[in-house]
């Protein structure tokens, strides 16, 4: 969305939600009525009669019109009055108050003292539905003139006089200075309270000898607000006779026929507190009912809806709150805040609930856990920092799309090595331990090594290289671990250890080694070194062919494993600056060229030969060497019988070794060119164990089963159980 669009979404959104928060706020009158006159509100129950809405807009007897004054401005008027009465404020809450403006009566005279017209008595039938009463309260009787009695009466018949009251006061002045500005008591102007139920305006004169008066040519009697008139010496004078004077009227639901209480109203069908959350309220000027909102709502309780929360919280200066203020329907809460008390937050202030040493003994400690969590996440940031460095510096970044290589966290690797709790023993670099995926597959996690900014590619290539070969004869790279300073590599589980431990064993304890296991295993390390050496696109040299690098499965099926990584060069990348190969077994012409070749690895592989036949390793007896004593027997008597290991050395097998024995000697003939390659390695191998008989069934404990964990077994001298 572009801003501008944006812009004018919100501001569709305004507009469209307006009327709503409009009627929300203002819910004063009936829907699709007017409910305001010359910018004065008219709440209902009062209302102007509209053409063509069906419904009342107001009561009975609250009817307003909205009507041109002289100056032709609109105001809010009494409907259905003798003369206009111009409504100057309507309300409902918290007081029902009409504030409107009422004639002033008047009775003028001539200098002999005769009455110059009919007297105003201002009277305005302003009852004619009998809702309104005038304000007792706010209100006051007013006389102006001099030598004046002048009355109001009301009340319903009754009494001697036909009224229920008569109120009124004396204005006396002795001669044209005697009224004073201000002064309201008698001399010029007299003013006294008016009792309640007054219906009308109605005023009537009495005066005494008016003659010779200009000073005061005039009577005025007015019902005003309290305290809105300032008497005026001169008004005695100039007060024109139309004048209007602002006064309050009580209203109430009722009419003149007939008034009901709460009491009765409740249950009738034209009961008028609709509103949820209000109440019905006895008038107190004048028989009916009134309806306001209940405790902490505030609208208009005479519509459905109208009595709407007061969030007290936002009005501080009304509803105090010492401590922390939360708004609730029809209430609010004040609480203090936490450590400190109060018997009544609305009332009284909050004072701390500890002392000042506790405060500052909580503070502390409270910092102290801050800044241990803050150190804490520090550290745990660095660490993370620190991982993902490791990551990227361990190449993370390409091999995560290299889809054979699951990349394992740190935190799952130490779930799957139980922190490292199993080392099965020490590889080229460094330890190797057991572990267990989550579906119980066993495999083992060695440490590579590590990594810099130049090795990087050369790591990254091998790891591809290394995870896309797959054959049955080669150890299986499952995935690795980049987040640690060197490289995880996670591996299959090679249950039956090395060919090394068990051709050499542990000490002088030596299990029996058939010679078809022997070949079997042969076999199975060539066709896997067969499948390095023309693997597609990459040929790759291993590089340390070692019995110690042929790990045995549960079936004792071989698998070349460590590669060392670092030894894996492709073709493009003959030379290594790296040190290459273990002792014994490594190709002398490697030596001279600094060149490692597939040649280099079939020299290695004719001195495993060469041990799986005589069960001797490459240097034994002191200081003998396996391939010069090989080399020695060879030539005296064109085989190599003297060394062969005596378990397997029958006469059935005699050829067998011989042939095995030749096969070395042609791996590690020093003329590079004319040693065999692998192909032609294994494929001697296999014929070779072809012309075998079948298998014998040798009787071994549980197959080669003992063979597992080797060590263990001849520790407990279990073994002599078997032979
Ligand atoms: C007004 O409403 C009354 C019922 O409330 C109905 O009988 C009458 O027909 C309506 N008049 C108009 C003009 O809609
Ligand atoms: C008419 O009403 C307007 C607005 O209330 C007021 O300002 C103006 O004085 C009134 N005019 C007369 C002649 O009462
Ligand atoms: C005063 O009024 C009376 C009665 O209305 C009349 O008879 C009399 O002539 C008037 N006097 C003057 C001076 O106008
Ligand atoms: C109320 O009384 C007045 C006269 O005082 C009368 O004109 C009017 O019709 C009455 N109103 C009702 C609703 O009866
Ligand atoms: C006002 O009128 C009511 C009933 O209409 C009556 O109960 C009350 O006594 C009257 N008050 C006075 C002061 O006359
Ligand atoms: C009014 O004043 C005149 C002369 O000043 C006097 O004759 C007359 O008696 C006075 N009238 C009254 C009623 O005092
Ligand atoms: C109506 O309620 C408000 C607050 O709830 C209160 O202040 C006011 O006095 C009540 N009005 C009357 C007439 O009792």
């Amino acid at each position: 969305m572009s801003p501008a669009l944006v812009m004018l979404t919100c501001l569709l959104l305004a507009v469209a939600m307006a009327p709503l928060l409009l009627q929300a706020a203002t819910l004063i009158g009936k829907p699709g009525c007017q409910t305001t006159c010359g910018g004065i509100d008219i709440p209902y129950p009062f209302g102007i009669a509209m053409e063509g809405v069906n419904v009342s807009c107001s009561l009975t007897g609250f009817e307003i019109s909205c009507a041109k004054n002289r100056s032709g401005d609109l105001v809010p008027v009494l409907a259905n009055t003798e003369i206009a009465i111009e409504v100057l404020s309507l309300s409902v809450m918290p007081r029902p108050e009409a504030r409107v403006r009422l004639p002033v009566a008047s009775q003028c005279y001539n200098s002999t003292g005769g009455e110059t017209g009919p007297p105003s008595y201002g009277t305005v039938d302003l009852n004619r539905a009998g809702v309104y009463r005038i304000s007792d309260a706010h209100n006051e009787l007013v006389v102006l003139g001099c030598n004046t009695l002048a009355y109001t009466n009301g009340g319903p018949a009754g009494g001697q006089y036909g009224k229920t009251f008569y109120t009124g006061c004396i204005s006396y002045c002795r001669d044209a200075r005697s009224a004073q500005d201000g002064m309201c008591a008698g001399v010029g102007c007299c003013h006294v309270q008016i009792p309640p139920n007054l219906t009308d305006n109605w005023m009537t004169f009495d005066s005494w000898s008016r003659a010779n008066q200009t000073f005061s040519p005039c009577d005025y009697a007015f019902i005003v607000e309290k305290d809105h008139y300032k008497f005026k010496a001169s008004d005695l004078t100039t007060m024109p006779v139309s004048q209007t004077m602002p006064l309050r009227l009580d209203w109430a639901i009722r009419s003149n026929i007939s008034a009901m209480s709460c009491a009765e109203a409740m249950t009738s069908p034209d009961y008028a507190c609709v509103s949820q959350h209000s109440e019905c309220l006895d008038s107190t000027n004048g028989p009916g009912y009134l309806c306001n909102c209940t405790r902490g709502y505030e609208g208009n309780p005479y519509i459905v809806h109208g009595c709407t929360n007061i969030d007290e919280c936002s009005r501080p200066e009304i509803y105090r709150c010492y401590g922390k203020c939360k708004d609730t329907p029809g209430s609010y809460d004040c609480t203090c805040r936490m450590g400190y008390q109060s018997e009544n937050p609305k009332e009284q202030r909050c004072t701390a609930k500890f002392s000042r040493a506790a405060q500052l003994a909580l503070g502390i400690s409270l910092g102290i856990s801050l800044l241990i969590l803050t150190l804490l996440c520090a550290l745990m940031m660095r660490q993370k920092r620190r991982m993902n460095e490791y990551f990227k510096k361990n190449g993370g970044s390409v091999l995560e799309k290299v889809e054979s290589i699951k990349i394992f966290t740190k935190d799952e690797l130490n779930k799957i090595t139980k922190n490292n709790s199993e080392v099965l023993g020490k590889g080229g670099f460094g330890k190797v331990y057991k572990g267990t995926l989550a579906d119980n597959t066993m495999v083992a996690v060695k440490e590579s090594i590590e990594i810099n900014d130049a090795r990087k590619e050369d790591f990254t290539n091998e790891v591809i290289i290394q995870s896309q070969m797959i054959h049955a004869n080669i150890i299986k790279l499952l995935g690795c671990c980049l987040e640690v300073d060197v490289p995880m590599l996670v591996y299959e589980f090679a249950a039956n250890g090395n060919l090394h431990d068990i051709l050499h064993g542990h000490g002088s304890c030596r299990l029996p080694f058939p010679l078809d296991l022997r070949l079997d295993i042969a076999i199975g390390s060539a066709e896997g070194l067969r499948y390095m050496h023309s693997y597609a696109k990459h040929t790759i040299r291993h590089g340390d062919i070692k019995p110690a690098n042929i790990l045995l499965d549960e079936k004792f099926v071989p698998k070349i494993s460590d590669f060392g990584t670092s030894k894996l060069l492709t073709l493009d990348k003959d030379y290594t600056m790296f040190p290459v190969g273990s002792m014994g077994y490594i190709d002398p012409v490697f030596y001279m060229t600094g060149h490692l070749t597939k040649e280099c690895d079939i020299y290695s592989f004719g001195v495993v030969l060469l041990e799986l036949i005589s069960r001797k390793r490459t240097i034994y007896g002191g200081n003998l060497s396996l391939i010069i004593e090989f080399l020695k027997a060879y030539k005296q008597e064109n085989n190599g019988r003297a060394i062969f290991d005596k378990e397997i050395a029958t006469e059935e097998s005699m050829h067998i070794l011989e042939e095995i024995g030749r096969l070395a000697m042609e791996c590690l003939n020093e003329n590079v060119e004319e040693r065999p390659d692998m192909n032609e390695v294994a494929e001697q191998l296999v014929m070779l164990r072809r012309a075998r008989k079948p298998k014998p069934n040798l009787p071994l404990c549980g197959g080669f089963g003992l063979i597992r964990g080797l060590g263990r077994v001849c520790a407990f001298s279990a073994l002599s159980l078997c032979f």
